[in-house]
C-alpha cells in the first residue's frame, strides 16, 4: 500500500516536471548539461512566465517585448545566458537582473532602452558579454562596470551618450574588445582623455572613424582621436572684500562689497549662494547679457543685498539679518571650486566677525 503511494508519488513528481518544464511558445532542451530555452521570434509581448528553474540558456531575442518586470527572472538564477536582442523594451525595473549572478553574456543591444539601471550591473561579476548597442541611452555612471572584473567585451555603441567620464573602464582589467562608435559625444575637457586613452589602450575599439564628436560646432565629425589640444583649466574662485574686515571693525550700518573673481577654461558657470535669516537662494550670474548696473537680484531680496553680474555682492546695511553664509562657486567641465565667508554680528560693541572658507573638487 505504502509502495503503491509512494509510485504514485513518484509519478506525480514527474508529470509535474513535465508540466512546469516550458512555458508555451517557447522550446525547452537539456543538452550537454545544459538546459536551454528558446522563445525568439515569437511576438511575445511579456518574459513568459514558468520557464525551467534550471535553465541556463534563454533566448527572449526578437519578440515584443516592452518592459522587463522586477520579477520576471527571479525564478531562473542559475541563468548564463540571456538573449533579449531585438525586442521594444524601454524600461528594465531595479533588481529585475540584480539576482542573475550567475550571468556571463547578456544581450540587450536593439531596444529603445533609455534609463538602464545600472546599480543591477554591479552584481553581475560573472559577465563576460554585455551587449547594449543600438538604444537610447543618455548616461554611463562612472562606476558602471567597476565590478566586471571578468568582461572581455563591452558594446555601447549607437547609443545617445554623449559623454564619458574618465575611469570608466579602468576596473575592466579583462577586457578585449569595446564598442563606442557612433554616440554623439561632447568633444569638451571633460572629454579630452578618451583621445590619449584610445591611442594608448591595449583594448580594440573598432571604427575609430565613427568614434566621433557631435559637438561643439566647430568640432563636429571629427574623429575623438584627432581631438586639438584642448585649454583646459579646473575653475578657481577668490573672494575680496572691502572694506578689508581683516583690518578694519564692521558695524551695523556699514557697507559690505563681497567680489568673487572666477577664472578657468572653459569660461565657469559663476553663481552666489547666500543662506541669511533661515533663507537659502542661489543666483546664477548671467554670462551676457544686459549692462552691468542693474542687480540681478533686485526684485526678490528687498534689496538685503545686491548681485551683479561681474560678481560682486553688494550689503548696503549690515544688520544681524545679513548674518549668513555667502558663497560663490564656479563650476565648468573639469570641476567646481567654492570660496565663502561668514559674517556674524557680534553682539556689543556691534561689530562683525568675518571667517573665509574654500573647497574645490575636481572631476
Ligand atoms: C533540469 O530539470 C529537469 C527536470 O526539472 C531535468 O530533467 C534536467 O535534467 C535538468 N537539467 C539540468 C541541466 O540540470
Ligand atoms: C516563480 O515561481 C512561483 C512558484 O512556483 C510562481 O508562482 C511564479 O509565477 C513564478 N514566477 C515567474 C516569473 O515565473
Ligand atoms: C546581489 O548578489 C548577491 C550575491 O552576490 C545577492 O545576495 C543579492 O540578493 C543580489 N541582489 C539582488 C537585488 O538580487
Ligand atoms: C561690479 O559692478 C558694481 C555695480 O556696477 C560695482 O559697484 C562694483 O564695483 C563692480 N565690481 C568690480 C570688482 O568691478
Ligand atoms: C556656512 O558654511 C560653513 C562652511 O561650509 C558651514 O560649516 C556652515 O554650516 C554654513 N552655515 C550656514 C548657515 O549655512
Amino acid at each position: 500500500m505504502a509502495g503503491r503511494l509512494l509510485q504514485l508519488l513518484a509519478l506525480w513528481t514527474i508529470v509535474v516536471g513535465v508540466v512546469q518544464c516550458c512555458p508555451e511558445l517557447c522550446s525547452c532542451q537539456d543538452k550537454f548539461a545544459h538546459q536551454f530555452a528558446d522563445c525568439a521570434y515569437k511576438d511575445l509581448l511579456v518574459v513568459p512566465l514558468g520557464l525551467p528553474s534550471n535553465v541556463t540558456t534563454v533566448s527572449l531575442s526578437a519578440n515584443k517585448i516592452k518592459i522587463l518586470k522586477s520579477k520576471s527572472f527571479i525564478n531562473i538564477t542559475q541563468v548564463t545566458s540571456l538573449w533579449l536582442a531585438h525586442n521594444e523594451i524601454v524600461t528594465i525595473e531595479t533588481d529585475t537582473l540584480a539576482a542573475l549572478v550567475q550571468l556571463r553574456n547578456l544581450d540587450i543591444s536593439y531596444n529603445k532602452i533609455v534609463n538602464f539601471p545600472w546599480q543591477d550591473l554591479l552584481n553581475l561579476t560573472a559577465l563576460q558579454l554585455l551587449k547594449m548597442n543600438n538604444n537610447e541611452m543618455l548616461n554611463l555612471p562612472k562606476d558602471a562596470f567597476s565590478t566586471l572584473k571578468d568582461l572581455r567585451s563591452l558594446r555601447i555603441n549607437n547609443n545617445k551618450f554623449t559623454t564619458i567620464v574618465q575611469g570608466t573602464f579602468n576596473a575592466l582589467t579583462s577586457m578585449s574588445h569595446l564598442q563606442i562608435f557612433n554616440n554623439p559625444f561632447t568633444c569638451s575637457c571633460s572629454l579630452e582623455w578618451l583621445r590619449d586613452w584610445i591611442l594608448t589602450t591595449k583594448i580594440s575599439v573598432p571604427e575609430p572613424n565613427v568614434v566621433s564628436c557631435e559637438a561643439p560646432e566647430h568640432l563636429k565629425g571629427t574623429m575623438v582621436t584627432l581631438i586639438p589640444k584642448l585649454d583646459c583649466k579646473a575653475p578657481t574662485v577668490k573672494i575680496s572684500y572691502e572694506p578689508n574686515m581683516e583690518n578694519t571693525e564692521l558695524y551695523e550700518g556699514s557697507m559690505v562689497i563681497l567680489n568673487c573673481e572666477a577664472l578657468g577654461s572653459p569660461t565657469p558657470q559663476v553663481s552666489w549662494e547666500v543662506t541669511a535669516g533661515n533663507q537659502n537662494n542661489l543666483f546664477p550670474l548671467p554670462s551676457s547679457g544686459e549692462a552691468n548696473d542693474v542687480p540681478i537680484n533686485d526684485k526678490t531680496t528687498n534689496n538685503r543685498f545686491l548681485i551683479f553680474r561681474n560678481g560682486s555682492l553688494i550689503i548696503p546695511r549690515m544688520s544681524k539679518k545679513e548674518d549668513g553664509n555667502y558663497s560663490c562657486s564656479a563650476v565648468n567641465d573639469l570641476g567646481k571650486a567654492e570660496s565663502g565667508v561668514k559674517l556674524a554680528m557680534t553682539g556689543t560693541p556691534k561689530s562683525a566677525a568675518i571667517q573665509r572658507w574654500t573647497r574645490s573638487v575636481h572631476l
